[in-house]
Formats: structure tokens, sequence, C-alpha cells
């Protein structure tokens, strides 16, 4: 699969089946991800990874929890809320395998540049029929202190994004159809 077609093709997948990603695929996703282009090639990823479907569930749940406690009147969960507050919801689609990303706070770019990186694995992991879906959900939970403490992250990284991940199951949809580009400037003067 080229570039063209892993962008016209890729969907948010939230469907998987049992069988693990693989240790070297893992790795092999990590270092796609580090081509990334980053702000005076800073650099500055660090990742986290969880494996176990029954794991995972359980974060699943604890997150769960943590949202529908942050759900009040006005709140951007507020949408969200019937969705949430079922316990049988499981924000991470069942998956075997999450991807956490962590960018140096020091350095200005980072939410930009993990953001890069980040997309590299989702392209290339979707070349290789592995399916992947950002989970912004996962935030309220993992971005906290206690839990970076939790699970051993230093101080000076702040989590850019939580990404689960496994084997496809089922077909992948159609993709999602797309606004015009909506241009605001477009000067040519030469
Ligand atoms: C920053 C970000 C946060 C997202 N958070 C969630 C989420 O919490 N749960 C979920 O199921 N999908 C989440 N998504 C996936 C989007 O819903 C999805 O990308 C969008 O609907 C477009 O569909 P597509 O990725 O299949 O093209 C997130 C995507 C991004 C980029």
């Amino acid at each position: 699969m080229d570039i063209i077609e892993a962008l016209e093709t890729r969907r948010s997948v939230r469907s998987f089946t049992d069988e693990p990603i693989g240790e070297d695929v893992l790795r092999t996703l990590l270092a796609l991800g580090t081509k990334a282009p980053s702000a005076s090639n800073s650099q500055p990823w660090s990742f986290g990874i969880l494996q176990g479907k029954a794991r995972i569930r359980m974060l699943a749940e604890e997150a769960r929890q943590v949202l529908v406690s942050g759900i009040t009147p006005g709140s951007p969960l507020e949408k969200y809320a019937s969705m949430l507050e079922n316990p049988g919801y499981d924000m991470f689609h069942g998956a075997g395998t999450l991807l956490f990303v962590y960018g140096r706070k020091d350095m200005p770019w980072h939410v930009g540049d993990c953001s890069m990186c980040i997309q590299n694995i989702m392209l290339a992991a979707h070349s290789m029929g592995i399916g992947s879906c950002w989970i912004g959900f996962a935030n309220w939970l993992c971005k906290t202190d206690a839990f970076g403490a939790r699970m051993g992250v230093p101080a000076d990284r702040e989590l850019v994004g939580v990404v689960c991940m496994g084997h496809r199951k089922g077909e992948l949809p159609p993709v999602r159809l797309r606004r015009e580009p909506e241009i605001l400037f477009w000067e040519c003067a030469g």
C-alpha cells in the first residue's frame, strides 16, 4: 500500500480480533513513528505500551468512571452522557494494545510533534492491516499526575495521545465524507 492509498483508506477501527500485536511489529511501528518531523529535530516523544484485553478493559472502566464524574452542565462531556453512563461502554473498544505517546514538556512544539508521530504510527499500522483509533476520552484519567506516577512516567512528560490498536475484525467501513478544504487565503503574487 502506498502512502496515498493509506491516506485514502484509513479509518478509525473499533473492533478487534483476539490476536495480539507482536513485539516486533510494535517496535517497527514505534520506529516509524519516530520518522516524523519535529521542531528543531527535538524528537520529544516517548511511549508507553499496555497489552492484554482484560487489563485494558479494566482501565477503560476506571477511565469511564472518571469521565462520568466530570459530566457537569455545560461541560464538553455532556453530549456523551448517555453513552458514558452505560457501564457496558468500553472506550477502548475491546483492543488488546494501548499506545501512550508522551511529549517532553520543555519542548514548545511537543504536542504537534507527538501528534505527527501518532499519525505516522496509525498510517503505518493501517498499511500492515492493523487497526487503530485515537481515544481522546482516555485523557481524563491517563493525563493525570496520579496515573503518570502509577505508570512510572517522569514528571517532565505530558500525555499527548492514547491510541487503541489491534488486528481489525471485519471489513473497514467506507471512508467518512470530508468537507471540502476551506481555503482562507491563496495569494498568488507571481
Ligand atoms: C484527538 C482525537 C480524539 C479522538 N477521540 C476518540 C474517542 O475518544 N473515542 C473514539 O471512539 N474515537 C475517537 N477519535 C476518532 C474520531 O472519532 C475519528 O477520527 C473521526 O470520527 C473520523 O473518522 P475516521 O478516523 O474513521 O476517518 C478521536 C480522534 C482524534 C484525532
